[in-house]
């Protein structure tokens, strides 16, 4: 395209041919870069670099699940829930499921942040109705440092996935890779399962500090090792899932939930990966102010819970934000959800913002209402 643009007669006439194509030629070639370059980069991933835009990137969280028939399809030929994540060609299949029916700007890697602690041999279950169940850790199991070491190699099959869904995927969408926060991730060790009030998880910050600090490190290292699996397969943007920071400590939040996620980020850039990383400190309300400033993360995940005109307010100018649509609004739809979406997008949209859900969106959720989401977000 274009060429006829750049170059006219001048240099011709002028006599000065050879000079003149030259510059002629380098002038268009930078252009034609510029002009590629804004074709095919990525929304989200302008996002991340801090540029703002008319109409925000969208995906969201959860978005290969149950709510989607061909996502129950692929689902019902896998009965066992961790094989499903380690079948490469299957678990890529339904990563790429919500980008053809709803054309998100970033696709998540479909995989679980459970995938930890399968690897760490705590024996995985996944069960219908009831969700995962785990061999509880209790005090006296022992660190063992050679499971650390087998944690890529048993991981590899994620990074399978990701490399073949980077191929398949087009340039524009992103492709994100995650874990678990390595709080998060204990509570369902600890807990074996998931809990309400994470009660054995707190007592162990009680009664055993040094115990619950050498897991907290042991986790964070086994997390470092699976996102060097993803970043250098091809994910373009991590994210570090703190589903349950909520339920730490105010208190205790500086060594729980930031210390690990800051020490997690400086191992990948030390191994020169530059990735951005997304955290998603679910449920801290005005911890997000230290969290923002202390993690070291390039965008913050706000939950649904959190008022979005204040998040505008309180956070650094430039930051960028993912969130908060409340998933439960995706059921009512309507000038309900509508209105909800306005919200989010007029209090941000004076800073780098990706328009996200607040949480997972939930299985019982209408598809006419997601893409009626789709559509508002996109014609703003
Ligand atoms: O699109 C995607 O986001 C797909 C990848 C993904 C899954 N889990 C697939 C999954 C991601 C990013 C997760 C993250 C995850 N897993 C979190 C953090 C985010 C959050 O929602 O808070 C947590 C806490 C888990 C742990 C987990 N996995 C639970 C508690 C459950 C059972 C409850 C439930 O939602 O079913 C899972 C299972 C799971 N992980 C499913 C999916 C699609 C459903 C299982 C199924 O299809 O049978």
């Amino acid at each position: 395209m274009g060429i006829k643009l750049w170059i006219n007669s001048d240099f011709l006439v002028k006599g000065c041919y050879s000079q003149a194509l030259l510059q002629h030629l380098t002038i268009y070639t930078n252009i034609y870069l510029v002009i590629e370059n804004l074709m095919t980069s990525s929304p989200l991933l302008n996002a991340l670099a801090g540029k703002k835009s008319s109409r925000p990137p969208l995906w969201m969280m959860r978005q290969a699940g149950r709510y989607l028939a061909e996502y129950r399809a692929v689902r019902q030929s896998q009965s066992d829930f961790i094989s499903f994540c380690l079948n490469s060609e299957k678990a890529c299949e339904v990563t790429l499921q919500p980008i053809q029916r709803f054309d998100f700007d970033a696709a998540i890697i479909f995989s679980d942040i459970l995938m930890i602690p399968w690897a760490l041999d705590r024996n995985v279950h996944f069960i219908p109705g009831t969700g995962p169940k785990l061999t509880p850790w209790t005090i006296d199991i022992p660190l063992d440092n050679t499971l650390l070491d087998k944690i890529s190699t048993r991981l590899a099959p994620i990074g399978k996935t990701v490399q073949l869904t980077r191929s398949k995927l087009a340039a524009e969408k992103a492709l994100i890779g995650f874990a678990g926060a390595p709080w998060t991730v204990i509570t369902y060790m600890i807990e074996g399962g998931s809990s309400r009030d994470f009660t054995d998880t707190r007592q162990w910050l009680w009664f055993h500090p040094k115990k619950f600090e050498a897991l907290l490190d042991y986790v964070t290292e086994a997390t470092i090792h699976f996102l060097v699996v993803q970043a250098r397969a091809g994910a373009d943007v991590l994210m570090l899932f703190d589903s349950w920071a909520n339920a730490v400590p105010a208190e205790r939040r500086e060594q729980i939930v930031v210390a690990p996620i800051r020490r997690i980020i400086r191992a990948l850039r030390k191994l020169g990966l530059k990735q951005p990383v997304i955290g998603f400190p679910k449920g801290i309300g005005e911890g997000i102010i230290n969290y923002a400033e202390e993690a070291e993360i390039d965008a913050l995940a706000i939950d649904h819970m959190t008022d979005a005109a204040w998040v505008n307010k309180i956070l650094p100018k430039n930051m960028p934000v993912q969130g908060n649509l409340d998933p439960l609004s995706l059921l009512v739809g309507g000038s309900k959800m509508t209105k909800s979406i306005d919200h989010i997008l007029d209090s941000f949209k004076d800073r780098p913002h990706i328009f996200n859900l607040g949480h997972g969106i939930t299985p019982p959720t209408p598809i006419c209402n997601v893409e009626r989401m789709v559509q508002w977000v996109r014609k703003s």
